[in-house]
């Protein structure tokens, strides 16, 4: 089928030409990416193939629907950036990959914590600079220390079996309970015990209406002092003002992430050259104690390797009226 596939990025072109040689849709490539102001680029195409950072807001859906776009497919998991009831409103069908290499993200979870809490990527710099001081650089031992984690879903899950590796008590919240964690030692809370007995604590639940803004000033207050905080899931579920008072007063100790509330303007761009408009990210920048990376938690070789051919498979089920389990309902 014939697919306009926004927000692409070579390294992936490159993924979805090779394993599309077999698939034969015929993919024709915009590195635009798809919001009210581009739906114009899908005209002639059934199919839109979309990314996080493309806004599938009401009106853009209207605009698709009115082309005669009938299915939107996502290269994510994340579907929190389409508007739902508008694709249901205007029969668009939703797919998406669900899941792809839950591994992928938990690491990098882990990533984020070892080196905001080793300080590995000062050391490094340091280094370079024939500075081999260890003034400022102490950490502490993951051993023994409790972890929180919200959500233990594929990636909730993963993460926690590696801290369990590194002998970390394990403490989650989520309202689906694993009998596989709590066969391991892992003990099920409320969401405020978590945040009052944990040392870390990892985000790894979906953004919805009810986790929007979850970690706000109320829920910082209820952290121990001086914890770290991770967010590897999506950006809207830290009121991110709100933690910048909480990083001033000293509350949270750290903080961790892997996704911005505003990130569609400014994630997997270079704007080395140019005047960054958002004051919150420049001001999160700017604490020694925060670490932002630009959503790359997914971003293995044998993550895009599975993205690649899930999203191919999708096109073909639609195309051959075959019902999916990676439909969004
Ligand atoms: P999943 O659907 O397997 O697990 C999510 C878990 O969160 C479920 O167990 C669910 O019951 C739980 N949950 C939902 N609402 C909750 C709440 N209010 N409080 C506590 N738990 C709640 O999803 P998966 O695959 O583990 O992914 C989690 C999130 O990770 C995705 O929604 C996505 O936003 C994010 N993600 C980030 C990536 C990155 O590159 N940084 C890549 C892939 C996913």
């Amino acid at each position: 089928m014939k697919v306009a596939v926004f927000s692409t990025k070579p390294y992936e072109k490159i993924y979805l030409e090779k394993y599309n040689a077999d698939a034969k849709h015929e993919l024709v490539f915009f590195e635009a990416s798809l919001n009210a102001a581009t739906t114009d680029l899908a005209k002639g195409f059934e199919a839109v193939c979309v990314f996080v950072s493309d806004i599938l807001d009401e009106n853009t859906i209207e605009k698709l629907a009115n082309q005669g776009v009938k299915l939107i497919d996502l290269r994510s998991a994340g579907f929190n950036n389409v508007d739902l009831t508008a694709t249901k409103k205007h029969h668009i069908k939703v797919l998406r990959v669900p899941a792809y290499s839950p591994q992928a993200v938990a690491e990098h979870a882990v990533a984020l914590i070892l080196t905001l809490n080793r300080k590995t990527h000062k050391a490094y710099n340091r280094v370079r600079e024939g500075n081999f001081s260890v003034e400022k650089l102490m950490g502490f031992n993951l051993y023994e220390k409790t972890v929180g984690i919200i959500g233990t879903g594929k990636i909730g899950t993963a993460f926690a079996k590696i801290m369990l590796g590194f002998g970390c008590k394990i403490r989650v919240n989520d309202t689906v309970e694993s009998d596989d964690l709590k066969a391991k030692g892992v003990k099920y809370l409320t969401f405020d015990e978590v945040l009052a007995n944990s040392d870390i604590v990892s985000i790894h639940c979906p953004l919805t209406h009810e986790t929007k803004h979850l970690f706000d000033s109320l829920a910082f207050e209820k952290m121990k002092s001086g914890a770290m905080l991770i967010n590897t899931s999506r950006g809207a579920i830290i009121n991110t003002s709100h933690a910048i008072v909480a990083l001033k007063k000293g509350k949270l100790g750290y903080l961790g992430i892997d996704v911005y509330e505003q990130e569609e303007k400014i994630f997997f761009k270079d704007l080395s050259e140019s005047l960054i408009q958002d004051d919150l990210i420049e001001r999160l920048m700017s604490f020694h104690n925060v670490l932002i990376t630009p959503h790359l938690g997914f971003f293995t070789e044998e993550a895009l390797e599975q993205i690649v051919k899930i999203t191919l498979k999708n096109f073909t089920d639609f195309e051959n009226g075959v019902s999916s389990e990676n439909e969004v309902t």
